[in-house]
C-alpha cells in the first residue's frame, strides 16, 4: 500500500509567532484519515516546529537545502543541518525555485544525492508550464524532468523519493488540473518509472498532486488511483482548509 500524505509547502510565509500560532491551530484539528501531514515552515522557524510538535503527528519538512555539506556557500543550508535539528523530509524542485532560482536538472539531481547520501527523504516537484501543454508537450516535459533528476539513483533509493506532478500554471493560479489530467499524468508518471525500475519500485512510490488544491476540489482528486495526495500551498496557511484537505482522503 503506498503511503497517503498531505504536505503543506508553507513557502516565504509567517514569522515566529504567526508560525506559532498556525501550530496551535492545527494541533487542534481532529484528523479522521490516515494521510501522514507535513507542515514546511521557513528555516529560521523549522526548529521552533519540530520542537513543538515533536510528539504530534505532523511532520516539519524544509524546503529546500543546498547539495554541499558545508563550506562557503553563503546563505544556504545543508542537509546535514537539517538532520541535526531533526528534520528528515526535504522539498526538492519546486517550480518557484527551478523559476527563480534558476534550479536545472543538474542541479536538483546533486540535492537529491546531498539529501539521500544523509538518509533523508525527498518530496520532488515537477510540472510543465502552460506552454508546454498547449502544445501537447506536457509528458515529454515531465518525463525529462524527471529522468534527468532522478534516473541515474538505484530502484531501493524510491524508498526515499516521493513524487509532487504541480503542473506550473496550476501553482497559487486558482485554475487546477481537473482530476482526470492529474490522473492521466499520475499514470504517465507511474508508467514511466515501471519502464526503467520495473512495476514493484512504481507501484510503491507516492506522487502527490500539487496546484491550487482546496477543501472543495481534494476529495474528487485524491479519488484518482494514481494520485496518492497532495502537496499544498495556500490553502495550508490555514488550519481548517489544511485539515479538510487531509481528512478529503
Ligand atoms: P498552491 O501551491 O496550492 O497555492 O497552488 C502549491 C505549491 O506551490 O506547492
Amino acid at each position: 500500500m503506498r503511503k497517503q500524505i498531505v504536505a503543506g509547502n508553507w513557502k516565504m510565509n509567517n514569522g515566529l509567532s504567526q508560525t506559532q500560532s498556525l501550530i496551535t491551530d492545527l494541533r487542534n484539528q481532529t484528523k479522521t484519515s490516515d494521510a501522514e501531514v507535513m507542515i514546511s515552515p521557513s528555516f529560521t522557524n523549522l526548529w521552533s516546529a519540530f520542537d513543538t510538535l515533536r510528539k504530534d503527528d505532523i511532520e516539519v519538512i524544509a524546503q529546500n537545502m543546498h547539495f554541499a555539506e558545508d563550506g562557503a556557500y553563503t546563505g544556504e543550508v545543508s542537509a546535514g543541518m537539517l538532520k541535526s535539528i531533526g528534520i528528515k523530509t526535504v522539498i526538492l524542485g519546486h517550480s518557484e525555485r527551478r523559476e527563480y532560482f534558476n534550479e536545472t536538472d543538474e542541479l536538483l539531481a546533486k540535492k537529491v544525492d546531498a539529501a539521500l547520501a544523509k538518509g533523508m527523504r525527498v518530496i520532488f516537484c515537477f510540472g510543465e508550464e502552460l506552454a508546454d501543454r498547449k502544445a501537447g508537450n506536457e509528458e515529454a516535459v515531465v518525463g525529462s524532468q524527471i529522468k534527468n533528476a532522478l534516473f541515474h539513483l538505484g530502484a531501493a533509493d524510491f524508498q526515499n523519493i516521493v513524487l509532487a506532478y504541480e503542473p506550473v500554471w496550476a501553482i497559487g493560479t486558482g485554475e487546477t488540473a481537473s482530476p482526470e489530467q492529474a490522473q492521466d499524468m499520475h499514470a504517465f508518471i507511474r508508467k514511466t518509472l515501471a519502464d526503467t525500475y520495473g512495476n514493484d519500485v512504481a507501484d510503491a512510490v507516492s506522487i502527490l498532486y500539487g496546484g491550487s488544491v482546496k477543501p472543495a476540489n481534494a476529495e474528487e482528486i485524491f479519488s484518482k488511483p494514481d494520485v496518492d495526495g497532495g502537496l499544498i500551498g495556500g490553502a495550508s496557511l490555514k488550519a481548517e482548509d489544511f485539515f479538510a484537505i487531509v481528512n478529503a482522503f
